[in-house]
Formats: C-alpha cells, sequence, structure tokens
C-alpha cells in the first residue's frame, strides 16, 4: 500500500496564490502532480509562482483575475475547463494592513466592504463557478482557508471575523448538499501564519507588544508558516480525505483547543 499523496490528474484552481499561503500551496499541489491554476489579482505574482513550479518539473498555468467580479471569475473558470479542486485563498485582513484594530463601533458600512468582498463574495464566487462541472463530473474538493477570527472571535477584527465565519458556514452547506456526487469541503483555519500579509508584526523581530500578545496565547511559540498547512490540504484533496467533510481543521499552533 502506498502512502504517498498523489494528484496526477486533477486541476486545481488556488486563488490568491501569487505569495504567502497560496503560493505555498501551489507549489505543494504541483509537486503533487496536480495541474495548477495559480490566480492572483496581481498577474506577476502568479507568473511568477507559474514560473517555479515549471522549473520544479511540474504543470501550471497562470490565471490573474479578481475574485470579487463574478464576471471574470466566470469567465476565467470557463475558459481554464473542468477544475476538480479548488482552494479559496485569496483574503484581505483590511485596506489599512493587518495590525490595524479597529472597534466594531467605530467602524462604518463603507469600511466592511473590503473585508466582505474578498473573504465572503469571493468564496461565493468562485464555488458557484466551479461546482456545477464537479457535480456532473462525480468527484470535487473545496477548501476554503479560513481564519480563526471568525471562529473565536478578534476583537478589532470583527467584520474580517465575520466574513471567516460566513465563508466556514458556507461550507458545511456545500458539504450537505455535494457529498451525494463525490464532493467534499472543509475548511482550514488558521492561527497567525508568517506571510506578506502579517510581515509588519514581525519585521522588527516579533518584539512588538502585539506580536508578543499573539505568540504568548499559542501553545507553540512561533508564527504558523505556510509549510504548516501543504499536507493536511492534500490529504483533503486527495482521494484519502473522501470521507472527511464540512469540517474545520485547525491549523493553530493550539491558539485554541475545542472538542
Ligand atoms: N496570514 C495570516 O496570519 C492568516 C491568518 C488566518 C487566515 N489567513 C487567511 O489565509 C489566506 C492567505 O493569507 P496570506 O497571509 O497568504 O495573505 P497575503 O496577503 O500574503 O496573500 C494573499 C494573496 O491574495 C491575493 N488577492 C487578494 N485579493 C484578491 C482578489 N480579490 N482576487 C485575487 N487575488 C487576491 C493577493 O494579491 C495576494 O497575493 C487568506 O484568506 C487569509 O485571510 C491568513
Amino acid at each position: 500500500m502506498s502512502t504517498a499523496i498523489t494528484l496526477n490528474g486533477r486541476r486545481v484552481l488556488i486563488t490568491g496564490s501569487g505569495q504567502g499561503v497560496g503560493r505555498g500551496l501551489a507549489h505543494a499541489f504541483g509537486a503533487a502532480g496536480a495541474d495548477v491554476l495559480v490566480n492572483d489579482l496581481r498577474t506577476e505574482r502568479a507568473q511568477e509562482v507559474v514560473d517555479e513550479i515549471r522549473e520544479a518539473g511540474g504543470t501550471a498555468l497562470a490565471v490573474p483575475f479578481d475574485v470579487t467580479d463574478y464576471e471574470s471569475v466566470t469567465s476565467a473558470v470557463g475558459q481554464a475547463g473542468s477544475i476538480d479542486i479548488l482552494v479559496n485563498n485569496a483574503g484581505n485582513a483590511g485596506t489599512e494592513g493587518f495590525g490595524t484594530r479597529n472597534r466594531f463601533a467605530d467602524t462604518e458600512p463603507a469600511d466592511w466592504e473590503a473585508f466582505l468582498r474578498v473573504n465572503l463574495y469571493g468564496v461565493l464566487h468562485c464555488t458557484r463557478a466551479v461546482l456545477p462541472a464537479m457535480v456532473s463530473g462525480g468527484w470535487g474538493r473545496i477548501l476554503t482557508i479560513v481564519s480563526d477570527a471568525g471562529r473565536t472571535g478578534d476583537p478589532g477584527g470583527a467584520v474580517y471575523g465575520a466574513a471567516k465565519a460566513g465563508a466556514a458556514g458556507l461550507t458545511r452547506s456545500l458539504a450537505l448538499e455535494n457529498g451525494r456526487f463525490g464532493i467534499t469541503a472543509n475548511n482550514i483555519s488558521l492561527g497567525t501564519m508568517r506571510t506578506p500579509m502579517t510581515e509588519p508584526l514581525w519585521a522588527d523581530g516579533g518584539s512588538s507588544p502585539q506580536a508578543k500578545a499573539i505568540l504568548s496565547s499559542y501553545a507553540i511559540r512561533r508564527p504558523g508558516s505556510p509549510d504548516d498547512l501543504t499536507h493536511l490540504a492534500l490529504v483533503l484533496a486527495s482521494d484519502h480525505g473522501s470521507w472527511i467533510t464540512g469540517q474545520t481543521i485547525c491549523v493553530n499552533g493550539g491558539y485554541s483547543m475545542t472538542l
């Protein structure tokens, strides 16, 4: 019996995979033999990742589009052909940067748009675009990268957390509606990772009060790295994950533990 995870012949679309967590996932899926569609808002970032995957012997194509624009999403998915695995990864922790904390009472509706459009609408758009072909093909995997901000609450990040909780809720309904078509849907909920999104936190070696407070709340006192979730994502996306659905699996250094 082989325990290696291979995704040969599977086509995966990973949103926001021009850097950070998505880039790590794109490399892992490429190494596992999947045909990787590297999406990002920024064309040059997507193309860089494609070049890296190809140099490593994998197969990849850049599919730049904005996940918040449903027409662009459907047009890109239509051109790409059927997609077996969708990783909803594109996210936005706020236009003012990750460290910015705003109490909900101090926000206005105009401030909410940026969070909801990417973190919730982006997931709705991409999932809606790929799902019909998964249903008719009788196989599919949907992974959505969410945040502990949406599970445990996040003082100062309420709207981001609400958007992530909404996306996580969608996953559970997708699992129930589509299990009979051979489709699974799961969330991976992350604690604070070291990626370009959070880089300001670590720029001074993580010595700021905010960085120290975050790390002291983790059993494993370091920020996560994209490598911390890649193997989990591969399992969930493979045939080995065929009886795991509707779940939210935390990759968070032991930040919170629930039964
Ligand atoms: N970094 C963390 O600490 C952390 C914690 C919890 C959850 N997450 C989630 O993990 C995911 C990846 O985060 P990251 O840290 O790698 O972020 P990042 O900001 O480093 O990278 C995100 C990528 O998504 C792209 N993107 C943004 N908006 C897009 C859009 N509208 N359409 C297409 N692409 C778009 C960006 O150009 C960027 O390349 C996000 O969903 C984020 O919310 C991150």
